[in-house]
């Protein structure tokens, strides 16, 4: 059995008193959840949300890591650093740092392997973008995708994959469940090629892109969607305690 997990992805939004009143809000909304409910929030939020849901059941994550132990990386954030504030999970090569940032499969590839030997947990982004989508290379640009991000990982269960298609991600747009589930599924055989069948069957895969109150539930029906990956409606609390409390 693979326990959900649904995480808040704030983007660069929110300062730390902003985060702490989201958060504060939020604690009561999902204190019976019986998933994993994580938000990731920008790095200077990170202290101050950690401090304001310590004793609650929510976890702190951070939107990236750098790959190495410290050093002249100026503007870059080690993972013994966010560990010390308490993070325990750390997204990686969301779109938006492949898009912007020259984020390549090759640097998700090193900050994955420094974030598993460091004991973070990555949440590690694939998906395609629109045009890939509709040149009918989906399978072959999340294979590579794969292939060379999760390149010499040890323990395939001790990170989460999240697919989010890029064409949905603040669109509007979201997948159909029957395609996210098709997709999620194509990823899942990848991994059980590449590392083992029984591992890639404990993994935990998110859907992201557009997931809100409204189609949380038939999206995580779904056989192979182990959670969410929630933008937009992670920046509000009813919003977000909607995703989380999906099954209620
Ligand atoms: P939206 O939920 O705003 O589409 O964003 C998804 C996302 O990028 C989460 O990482």
């Amino acid at each position: 059995m693979r326990k959900v997990i649904i995480a808040g992805n704030w983007k660069m939004n929110l300062t730390p008193s902003q985060g702490v009143a989201l958060v504060n809000e939020l604690k009561p909304l999902v204190a019976n959840a019986d998933c994993d409910v994580v938000v990731c929030v920008p790095a200077t939020d990170i202290y101050a949300v950690g401090e304001a849901i310590k004793g609650s059941n929510i976890k702190i994550g951070a939107e990236n890591v750098h790959f190495a132990e410290s050093g002249a990386y100026t503007g870059e954030i080690s993972a013994d650093m966010l560990l010390e504030l308490g993070v325990e999970y750390v997204i990686i090569g969301h779109s938006e740092r492949r898009q912007y940032f020259g984020e390549t499969d090759e640097t998700v590839n090193k900050r994955t392997l420094t974030a598993l030997k460091k004991g973070l947990i990555p949440i590690v982004c694939v998906g395609e973008t629109l045009e890939e989508r509709e040149s009918g290379i989906t399978e072959k640009v999340l294979k590579r995708q794969i292939e060379i991000g999760l390149e010499g990982v040890e323990d395939l269960t001790k990170l989460v994959v999240a697919y989010e298609p890029v064409w949905a991600i603040g669109t509007g747009k979201t997948a159909t469940a029957e395609q996210a589930n098709e997709t999620i599924g194509f990823i899942r055989k990848t991994l059980a090629e590449k590392f083992c069948p029984v591992c890639a069957s404990q993994v935990r895969i998110q859907y992201g892109g557009s997931m809100k109150p409204g189609n949380a539930k038939e999206l995580m029906a779904q056989e192979e969607i182990d959670g969410g990956l929630i933008g937009g409606a992670a920046l509000k609390a009813n919003d977000f305690a909607g995703i989380v409390n999906y099954n209620k």
